[in-house]
């Protein structure tokens, strides 16, 4: 069939391999997973890549670090500009939390808003490599609306599958933009993962675009190389939101390369953060015992309102290995740490973004450390719980009222 991805690649300087068993994958199955034992893939990069080669690169954002990416040769990148975000330092919340050293790596500032273009440049030019006409994915919004954008910039059909309700209005209204076919199913993301990958198994003329994907791993690993050259150091605390998982699990492999390649000889510790009622992951880290999928997970942070991630296990990993931990915040928290960055620090991230901050007044950390927190999406794309705040002010004395204003 002419419309199948040709899946087989001979790749110079890396391959596809098992988190579990080890083995190479020749041939990139449709799910994404190990033909031999059904575990995940990640790409492993051979050799050494010096500091040299990895941080003088040129070119925009992500792909200034190509030495470090599994690459075709002779491929153009599908790029908007992604990568090369601000590290913000937080001078005003870190006094009350008594962080010398806290920081935001902003990926709200992405092209579409959040970290996932990191991963999307990546996997995109990837499919379109490997002759992909249509791609797919799930989502809770974010996820789609970079997809759309980057297959728009392919040319290649895209098809979005979201929860059909409490997806933000603003990450809908991206992926309409984009051009993306999107589609509506009852219950949760993981209801929406499950369909997407039962289609990718029966029709071959699908590529997968979740991070399943292990291109989009490698796109959003370039996050730690940025975070250790924005700082001049490692960090000692990456702390994030964790929904599917994929996002912790690529922020340490990028340290992790990092230091097996002799730039760095530290490594700091991954915190991930989630929502109470959506905390499969800080259930498993506690329990020892691996992941129990939740079946009704709930949280007003839609982003990562998720009951069972498929990256688990590559995320306890990077948790343990890490020297890390998981624990979960209230919905409470989350709005009351979003307010706080939006309204002393200028920084307008969606509630899913917020938990890490949330989480810091839990996690007490000495006062000298220095802490990441990975602000993941922009808050613009989801302005639904301001509403309240947005009552304008309209008096009939509104001249007088502001003139007083004025005057401290
Ligand atoms: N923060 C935001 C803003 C997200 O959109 C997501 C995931 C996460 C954090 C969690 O990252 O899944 O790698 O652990 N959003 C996905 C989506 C699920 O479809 O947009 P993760």
């Amino acid at each position: 069939m002419s419309s199948q991805v040709n899946r087989t690649s001979k790749n110079k300087g890396w391959k596809i391999v098992c988190i579990n068993c080890g083995k190479e994958a020749k041939t990139e199955l449709p799910d994404s997973k190990c033909k031999y034992c059904g575990d995940l893939l990640e790409v492993s990069i051979s050799g050494k890549v010096g500091r040299k080669a990895l941080f003088d690169g040129r070119g925009p954002g992500i792909w200034r670090f190509v030495a470090g990416l599994p690459f075709q040769s002779g491929t153009a990148p599908v790029s908007l500009g992604e990568g090369g975000t601000p590290l913000v330092r937080l001078e005003n919340i870190r006094k009350g939390l008594r962080l010398d050293n806290l920081y935001a790596k902003n990926d709200g500032q992405n092209p579409t808003g959040s970290f996932k273009d990191r991963g999307m440049t990546v996997a995109v030019t990837r499919a379109k490599a490997l002759g992909a006409k249509a791609l797919i994915c799930a989502s809770t919004g974010n996820t789609a609306a970079s997809l759309a954008a980057y297959g728009a910039k392919a040319g290649v059909k895209t098809v979005v599958v979201v929860p059909k309700s409490g997806v933000a209005s603003g990450k809908l209204g991206q992926a309409f933009s984009y051009g993306a076919r999107v589609f509506g199913v009852g219950g949760s993301f993981d209801d929406a993962l499950r369909l997407v990958l039962d289609l990718v198994k029966s029709d071959d003329g699908f590529y997968l675009m979740n991070s399943l994907n292990p291109f989009r791993i490698e796109g959003q690993k370039v996050a730690a190389f940025e975070i250790y050259e924005q700082l001049g150091a490692v960090p000692d605390f990456v702390v994030l939101p964790v929904g599917n998982a994929g996002n912790i699990s690529a922020i340490w492999k990028g340290f992790k390369e990092l230091r097996a390649n002799g730039i760095t000889s530290s490594y700091p510790k991954m915190i991930g953060v989630q929502a109470e009622g959506a905390a499969p992951l800080a259930a498993a880290f506690a329990s020892g015992r691996g992941l129990v999928p939740l079946k009704d997970p709930h949280t007003v942070a839609s982003a990562i309102k998720i009951g069972n991630p498929v990256s688990w296990k590559k995320a306890l990993r990077a948790i343990e290995e890490s020297g890390g931990r998981a624990l979960t915040v209230s919905d409470d928290e989350i709005m009351r740490a979003k307010g706080e960055l939006s309204s002393q620090e200028g920084l307008l991230v969606e509630a899913a973004s917020a938990a890490p901050f949330a989480a810091l007044r839990k996690l007490k950390l000495s006062g000298n450390s220095k802490v990441i927190c990975v602000a993941t999406g922009n808050g613009l794309k989801d302005l639904a719980d301001h509403r309240a705040d947005m009552a304008i002010e309209t008096v009939d004395n509104a001249r007088s009222i502001i003139a007083s204003l004025g005057h401290g």
